[in-house]
């Protein structure tokens, strides 16, 4: 009578392999997954910001008035990982995605450094070195987006100067961005800038966020 043939493989070892395999396959997904999740991870979690830690180009500081604030439109470029978007903007393909902030600038007390209305609203190509140093130091850069829940703040001629409003709830606040009233629990938030000899305000997206310099970034809407 043959004898029947043992199988080669107990029960025991074929559940081996099989939780072997299920760990084996779980590190291997671990990558990919880190890779896709790792930047919505940054954004959301750990609170970086998806804009380059780059300096960007406002506007000439011959451009800011010297009796009101004025609005400088920035495209801060995204890091995008999973898409691109064709963006065609003053006929340049961009091939990027951007995030277009509306930055109110304006001269501190509405007082501007005397060189200004020298340069009236020509945009001379450049300025002094002494001339930066005193143009930085007298000048508010400041986020539109409320302080509140981020609603774009609008500037409102009065008759005796204006103020900034915000639409939404009413919060308001003065020329350098100082909270007035409302809702909001501080004023503007405002943004790291410097000013170079070519005259230009250069903005990063990053902001002061009250009295610590940070990467904290204000409601955007
Ligand atoms: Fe501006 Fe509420 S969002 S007051």
């Amino acid at each position: 009578m043959a004898e029947l043939q043992k199988d080669p493989m107990t029960r025991g070892d074929f559940l081996g392999f099989g939780v072997l395999g299920t760990i084996v396959g779980a590190l291997l997904t671990i990558p990919p997954a880190a890779f896709i999740l790792g930047p919505v991870i940054d954004v959301n979690v750990r609170g970086e910001s998806d804009v380059p830690d780059d300096w960007f180009r406002a506007g000439h500081v011959s451009e800011v008035p010297p009796d009101e604030p004025k609005a400088f439109v920035v495209a801060f470029p995204l890091n995008q990982v999973y898409s691109e978007r064709q963006v065609i903007e003053e006929g340049v393909d961009t091939q990027e995605q951007t995030l277009r902030n509306a930055i109110w600038t304006s001269w501190k007390d509405l007082k501007p450094p005397g060189f200004i209305a020298e340069l009236g609203q020509n945009r001379t190509p450049g300025i002094s070195r002494e001339q930066v140093i005193e143009a930085q130091g007298a000048l508010n850069v400041l986020s539109s987006s409320c302080a509140h829940l981020g609603c774009p703040v609008r500037w409102l001629v009065k008759e005796d100067g204006g103020e900034f409003l915000c639409p939404c709830h009413g919060g308001i606040y003065d020329i350098n961005g100082a909270y007035v009233g409302g809702p909001p629990p501080r004023g503007m938030y405002r943004y790291t800038y410097e000013v170079r000899e070519d005259g230009y305000i250069y903005v990063k997206h990053e902001f002061d966020v009250g009295g610590d310099k940070g990467s904290q970034k204000p409601f955007v809407i």
